[in-house]
């Protein structure tokens, strides 16, 4: 069990914390180049994301380890990928239209884009990690991940994530994380950093980078 330096509990999260988290989620992720790439418009890309985050957050709740803080201002969603985890492509597809609408196609390159690059390796994955913005800069981010490093340290267990700016690259590399190449996003996409921090106890420094050439799959 981790406290912040808030006297935040880190507390695993259920479905009773949806209404607060997809919203900490919907509106940490409001801002920033990914976010104005995906949709331009601020009104409609906050439409969208309500809709995009109530999603990643049941998926995560159902499939994946979602952890909050004890006042659910901050939220980070979790995947064990012990081995290559196929994606329900068309199903996906399906999904994102519901969710984006016109602006599906760029949420579909986004994830394809991520799941070709995803490291086959076992390790677990950090899909998303969000602070509510008026409680960012206070070391909660930090707690909840020194929390869930902790517990894949005892694991034997690597962390993957992709950094979508330069300032939350700084946090994970100051957590421990290194950069490996980066995915270039077209029509004047931004720059994203892949991540990856080695478990001490089994894998050490080795990174699965490069890998040359992305995976299988089109959508
Ligand atoms: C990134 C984030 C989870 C960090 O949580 P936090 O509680 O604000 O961070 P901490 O106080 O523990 O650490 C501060 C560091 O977080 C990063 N950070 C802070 N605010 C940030 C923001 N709005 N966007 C991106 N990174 C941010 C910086 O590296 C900062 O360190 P600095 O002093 O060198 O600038 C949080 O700021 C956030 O939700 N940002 C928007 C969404 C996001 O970028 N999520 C990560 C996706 S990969």
């Amino acid at each position: 069990m981790t406290v912040t330096n808030n006297n935040l509990l880190v507390r695993p999260a259920t479905e009773a914390d949806a209404g607060p988290l997809i919203g900490v989620l919907a509106e940490a992720f409001h801002e920033g180049p990914l976010a104005e790439w995906l949709i331009p418009d601020a009104d409609e890309r906050r439409t969208v994301y309500y809709q995009y985050f109530r999603d990643a957050f049941y998926h995560g709740v159902e499939h994946g380890q979602v952890y909050t803080t004890s006042d659910q201002t901050a939220a980070a969603i979790w995947y064990p990928r012990l081995e290559p985890t196929p994606t329900d492509t068309r199903q996906r597809l399906e999904a994102l239209e519901r969710i984006a609408g016109v602006y599906a196609p760029k949420f579909v390159l986004l994830e394809e884009m991520f799941d070709a690059f995803h490291p086959d390796d076992p390790h677990h994955y950090l899909a998303y990690l969000a602070v509510d913005p008026t409680r960012q800069n206070r070391g909660i981010g930090a707690a909840l991940l020194a929390d869930y490093h902790r517990r894949l340290d005892q694991l034997g267990l690597p962390a993957y994530l992709e950094a979508s700016n330069t300032s939350n690259r700084r946090l994970y590399l100051r957590l421990g994380y290194t950069a490996g190449p980066t995915i270039v996003l077209p029509a004047e996409g931004p720059i994203i950093w892949r991540m990856w921090r080695g478990a001490p106890t089994t894998t050490g420094g080795r990174t699965p980078f490069p890998r040359t050439r992305p995976r299988r799959r089109s959508l």
